[in-house]
């Protein structure tokens, strides 16, 4: 319910007021000086309420009331009230900072629709101040580039820095993440969808998998057939419910640019395209470009990682061919190293654990470029 604190010196306005559904916290009849002080003091106790003032008696004070008000309270939702309303009027209550005006007398059809803006603004606040997370996708040219490898290494550094952080597993085929990490589960993206008329994050959570290193993950389905009763819409719906919930939600897209992916893609604000140096992954990166792009993903939403740099080598298209070929730089390149990702799925720890691997340094220097530095944040939204 609408909470108001209203201030007129005329009881009908009151009792007005009192017979509607907005529930009064407090009045004031006393149109006195210090009337900004009482009202903001009201506010302070009851920060969700908006300030309904009837400035009928003295326009000229009622207005600098408001005036007061926003100076020491600019968030406060002033809703003037006035016998009249001339274009001048209305332009100079705006300024001083009014966010509505209802004309008097007082009628319950606008009464009304002004409480639904009161509303609506109450929701936009609230939403803001609970910044929505971010999703980011890591997507491959083809199999065995290292999409799996750099989405979990990833989200173990998101988590390393207090975000609240889910790892999702779209690879309907192989689902590596969860034996990467060493990790069994029981239930998987497929149980998600069955329950999808009663999701809530105590359903999610039951069905996730906690790392050792504090990030959830939901898993691909094990059954061939459960994956396939999948569909775009039932992404788009889980994917926006974790965005909404958690501070980072990274897709392990190993798998074909299918409309299952692509339904992902639209809610990720960072776009990953892993490839390596071979010839035949850099030639499927040009096609995989150009299907992004068709789908109305260009070289500025996307970003690509190269992955296995060597140094030298003449069996690989060099970083400068790379960059001719498909007309972009790389965002990030990682080194080849494979003893060290080996180790690390054999140890089932992400390398970016690994203080002194060359592999792990590299991860963290990538999360850098995206922002998140040395010192993990404050702690995120559970
Ligand atoms: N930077 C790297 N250097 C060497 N080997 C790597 C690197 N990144 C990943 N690998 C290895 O490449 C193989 C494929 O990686 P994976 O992440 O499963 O790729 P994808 O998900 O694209 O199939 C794994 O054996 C992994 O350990
Ligand atoms: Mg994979």
């Amino acid at each position: 319910m609408i909470q108001l604190i209203v201030a007129s010196a005329e009881p009908r306005f009151l009792d007005f007021v009192r017979e509607t559904n907005a529930e009064v916290i407090g009045t004031h009849e006393d149109m006195g000086p210090n009337l900004a002080q009482r009202i903001l003091h009201d506010v302070n106790a009851s920060p969700q309420s908006a300030v309904l003032l009837d400035i009928s008696l003295d326009v000229e004070q009622g207005l600098r009331t408001l005036e007061q008000i926003k100076q020491s309270g600019p968030d406060v939702y002033v809703i003037l009230s006035d016998m009249n309303c001339t274009q001048d009027f209305l332009l100079r209550s705006m300024r001083s900072g009014s966010a509505d005006f209802l004309q008097q007398p007082l009628k319950r059809a606008e009464f009304s629709e002004a409480m639904t803006r009161v509303e609506q603004h109450t929701q936009r606040v609230q939403r803001q101040d609970r910044q929505i997370g971010r999703m980011y996708s890591f997507v491959g040219v083809k199999g065995g580039v290292g999409t799996t490898t750099a989405a979990l290494n990833f989200a173990a550094i998101c988590a390393k820095h207090g975000k609240s952080t889910v790892l999702v597993d779209l690879d309907m085929d192989s689902g590596d993440a969860a034996s990467y990490l060493g990790l069994r589960h029981q239930y998987s993206l497929a149980d998600v969808v069955d329950g999808l008329d009663q999701l809530d994050q105590a359903m999610l959570e039951g069905i996730m998998v906690r790392d050792a290193l504090g990030f959830q993950v939901l898993c691909a389905p094990e059954e061939i057939e459960r994956s396939r009763l999948i569909g775009e819409e039932h992404l788009r719906e889980i994917g926006s419910f974790l965005i909404e919930r958690y501070d980072a939600v990274i897709v392990d897209g190993s798998r074909a640019l299918d409309g299952l992916l692509l339904s992902c893609l639209e809610l990720s604000e960072s776009i990953f395209v892993v490839l390596t140096e071979e010839f035949p992954a850099v030639r499927n990166a040009q096609h995989y470009l150009s299907a992004l792009a068709r789908a109305g993903y260009g070289m500025e939403a996307v970003k690509l990682v190269v992955n296995r740099h060597e140094k030298k080598g003449s069996l690989h298209v060099s970083l400068e061919q790379l960059k001719q070929t498909l007309g972009a730089s790389p965002f990030w390149v990682l080194p080849n190293k494979y003893e060290e990702a080996m180790t690390a799925v054999h140890e089932a720890r992400p390398v970016v654990m690994k203080g002194n691997a060359e592999l792990g340094r590299s991860y963290r220097d990538f999360a850098k470029k995206l922002g998140m530095n040395g010192q993990p944040p404050s702690p995120g939204k559970k």
